[in-house]
């Protein structure tokens, strides 16, 4: 039976990452997938995260199973992290936290509640957007329609077309937003932004749903939640698909949540019931390791705080890199005006690169970056930044 089977696709991110693996020369350099790396290149784990296993490891005293919607502790640590200590969703018990195996489960989770509780309803997706999205929304049998979001020209925010484009979107439908370090460009919303946007959502009667993966990469952990807040302030319902795989540097251990805002306790409940529901039947409950970690983490006031300073010094560096990277490509000679790279937040620079471009920097300089020309600059190095810089102006001329 299985000859019959046509090989999948390698997957245009961590396929990468195997390829890359498996390329035998000793100077490559994998800026694909966005993996917070060192200057050393490695990905170490948070000094807040070895002492918070410490303190488990003396205190864990069984390993049965998690409740569906994994513990009410991290919910609610989660909620806060989210919307802000003192918010009135969590007062008025209008929001429900699932526990999530990772960012990616969060939100196939999302995309399985609105096929099946939303019907048949249009998923908007940002143009360029993760590659993951599409592939997690149609498999749960919803249709994905794009909006405009960046213009080529200016490498900058397609504001207008966005709001064009999602003046078209139906009644229901669901609009997927990037909370902040919108992944592949790094050009998030302003303020003025995110509030006309959230007027729009809605007068249409639009469901927004936001992709949080990068709380605190972009300003810091507080600031990058805004544009949430203002969309928690002024509409009734939404969604929330976060992960700390990258905040926590807890990529291996696959925590991330999946929260629903209702409009009143009772709604949110009879949602959420439908929730656990869709769990149960994908993988029962959630694991406990990570989401343990992060909830001693934000619970305890020194080694909350010590987080957030590690989660600075991982925001800082990349911020240097990206200024010593535009630096290197005018050393280099490569030919344009590459500020735009400091204007974008968070780990990745949408660089412009073309596809044939691309498959040069792989084959001729073992230089991989993924085929929209989306660099990490997480992955980015003084000790690799020449390098890299001199395979581009080669693949540029
Ligand atoms: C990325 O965009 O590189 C990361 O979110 C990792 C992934 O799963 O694709």
């Amino acid at each position: 039976m299985f000859e019959k089977i046509v090989a999948a696709p390698d997957d245009p991110i961590l396929g990468l990452t195997e390829e890359f693996k498996s390329d035998p020369r000793v100077e490559k350099i994998n800026l694909g997938v966005g993996i917070y790396k060192d200057e050393s290149g490695n990905t170490p784990v948070l000094k807040t995260v070895k002492k918070a296993e410490t303190i488990l490891l003396a205190k864990e005293t069984t390993k049965s199973y998690l409740s569906i919607s994994g513990t009410p502790e991290y919910g609610l640590a989660v909620q806060k992290l989210l919307f802000g200590n003192e918010a009135m969703v969590i007062a008025e018990k209008r929001v429900q936290t699932a526990q999530a195996p990772g960012g990616t489960g969060a939100l196939r989770l999302a995309a399985e509640f609105i096929k099946r509780q939303l019907g048949d309803v249009k998923v908007w997706v940002s143009d360029p957007t993760w590659a993951n999205h599409n592939g997690i929304f149609a498999a749960a049998g919803l249709s994905v329609a794009a909006y405009d979001y960046y213009n080529t020209e200016t490498k900058d925010m397609d504001f207008a077309g966005m709001l064009e484009d999602l003046k078209t979107a139906e009644a229901n439908d669901v609009v997927l937003l990037h909370g902040c370090c919108h992944n592949p460009t790094g050009i998030d919303l302003d303020t003025a932004q995110w509030q006309q946007l959230a007027v729009l959502c809605n007068n249409k009667n639009l469901l927004p749903m936001f992709d949080f993966a990068y709380q605190g990469f972009a300003f810091g952990v507080e600031e990058d939640a805004a544009g949430l807040r203002i969309f928690t302030d002024s509409c009734a319902e939404l969604l929330v698909a976060s992960s700390f795989s990258k905040n926590f540097s807890l990529y291996n251990e696959r925590v991330g949540a999946f929260t629903i805002v209702g409009k009143t306790a009772e709604n949110t409940a009879t949602a959420f019931s439908q929730i656990k529901n869709i769990a149960r039947v994908i993988y029962s409950n959630p694991p406990a390791h990570g989401a343990a970690i992060v909830t001693l983490i934000l619970n305890n006031t020194n080694l909350r705080a010590e987080w957030e300073q590690e989660v600075t010094n991982m925001r800082v560096r990349i911020q240097e890199m990206r200024k010593q990277f535009v630096a290197t490509l005018t050393e280099e000679g490569v030919d344009g005006n590459f500020n735009f790279i400091q204007r974008q937040n968070g780990m990745f620079s949408f660089s412009g690169l073309n596809r044939k471009q691309v498959g040069r920097l792989k084959d001729e300089f073992s230089v991989y970056i993924v085929s929209s020309g989306r660099i990490s600059i997480a992955g980015m190095m003084r000790s690799n930044i020449g390098t890299l810089c001199k395979a581009i102006a080669a693949v540029s001329k």
